[in-house]
């Protein structure tokens, strides 16, 4: 038997690669010794974290040697008040990464399957095997989930399958048509899970309604994140919506106090900040309209989003290009990862943003 500590290494985990963030601006301010660094990489909110949150940060002053409240009674209260769902159909997790991971860890095993998209959101793969199971991903359609052609891959084993709406890095979406046609037939013993990490961004009329999902199919939950519209992804917070029996299940392997003080502080005040929302949602449409419209002009073809966030490729190595605008101070995301070599995904920023990236990247091409 090999003494090698790696020989008994988790056989999902030998083949993963470490998730990929975007670079963090300090990174790029260092290695190339530049400042007025702009980061479009990521997906975070330009106009930053919510102001109504951002006042309650010293409230806390008094008691941070006392541990958070491991249930989160305001905040999940809060969040049931602005989903208009019962407090016992609420799951927080440390970013709505850790929701996804809940569930690969409570319905996934090395006898069992994941189902989801080619050039889906990279973290579904990283749960799925770090739970020992396998993910299949189905051939894209028009870069959209091609929901028709999963019943294929469903068999016995399969129980889980990942849908981001919208998904990145693609930005495409499912109608609601097409998300409740597709429930309609999934057995009953398959977990879906609807990643709606950019609910609010998306204008869509016939986006989905997950309201009327949730009431309707036991074997949905929907996972949404604080980290987007509402401008607080460094403080790592997310949440899921299902029946109480699917939640309950789920916070039987939480961590007792997965979500800390600060968190559950500025999610509180920051979720019906309208202002805020509203304010982002009208920044992003002016932006992706402008990113569109700009990256048209310069012929790229664009893969039409309706996230805060927009890929395109033309005649260029998507490394290559990445790198140039890093030595101009912008930091974009190279999206090979995804199988998309020839790509590049950058965040819609405020307009001001946008323009210099535009400008930058009509030097280079
Ligand atoms: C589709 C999708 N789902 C989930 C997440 C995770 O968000 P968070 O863990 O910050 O809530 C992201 C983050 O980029 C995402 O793009």
């Amino acid at each position: 038997m090999s003494n090698d500590i790696f020989s008994r290494l988790n056989p999902g985990i030998s083949d993963l690669a470490p998730y990929e963030p975007g670079k963090p601006i300090d990174d790029v301010a260092k290695e190339y010794e530049i400042s007025n660094i702009i980061k479009l990489a990521s997906n975070e909110n330009p106009l930053g974290a919510s102001p109504k949150a951002l006042r309650s940060i010293a409230d806390l002053d008094d008691s941070l040697h006392l541990y958070p409240d491991g249930n989160c009674t305001e905040l999940k209260n809060a969040i049931a008040h602005h989903e208009k769902v019962p407090e016992e159909s609420v799951i927080l997790g440390n970013g709505s990464n850790e929701v996804l991971e809940l569930i690969a860890r409570a319905w996934l095993n090395p006898s069992r399957n994941a189902i989801t998209s080619k050039h889906a959101f990279a973290v579904y793969k990283i749960v799925t095997q770090a739970a020992g199971a396998k993910l299949i991903e189905v051939e894209a359609k028009n870069w959209k989930f091609n929901l028709e052609a999963f019943h294929n891959y469903f068999n016995e084993e399969t129980a889980v399958i990942f849908i981001a709406n919208p998904n990145n890095p693609t930005g495409t979406y499912n109608t609601h048509k097409e998300i409740e046609d597709f429930l309609l037939n999934v057995p009953s013993n398959i977990l879906v899970v609807l990643d709606c990490a950019y609910y609010e961004y998306v204008q869509e009329n016939d986006y989905v309604d997950v309201h009327q999902l949730l009431n309707k199919y036991e074997n949905l939950i929907v996972t949404k994140s604080f980290s987007k519209i509402q401008g607080l992804a460094a403080i790592r917070l997310g949440y899921g919506l299902a029946n109480a029996s699917l939640i309950e299940s789920l916070n039987r392997i939480r961590q007792p106090f997965n979500i800390n003080s600060f968190a559950q502080k500025l999610a509180i005040n920051a979720i019906d900040d309208k202002e805020h929302i509203q304010k982002s949602i009208d920044v992003n449409q002016e932006g992706l309209k402008y990113l569109s419209e700009e990256l048209s002009k310069l012929n790229l073809t664009t893969i039409p989003s309706v996230g805060n966030f927009i890929s395109f490729n033309g005649q260029f190595n998507g490394k290559e290009l990445f790198e140039a605008l890093l030595r101009k101070g912008i930091i974009v995301r190279q999206i090979d990862l995804y199988d998309m070599p020839d790509f590049i995904r950058v965040t819609v920023g405020t307009m001001e943003q946008n323009q210099i990236f535009i400008s930058a990247l009509k030097e280079l091409l």
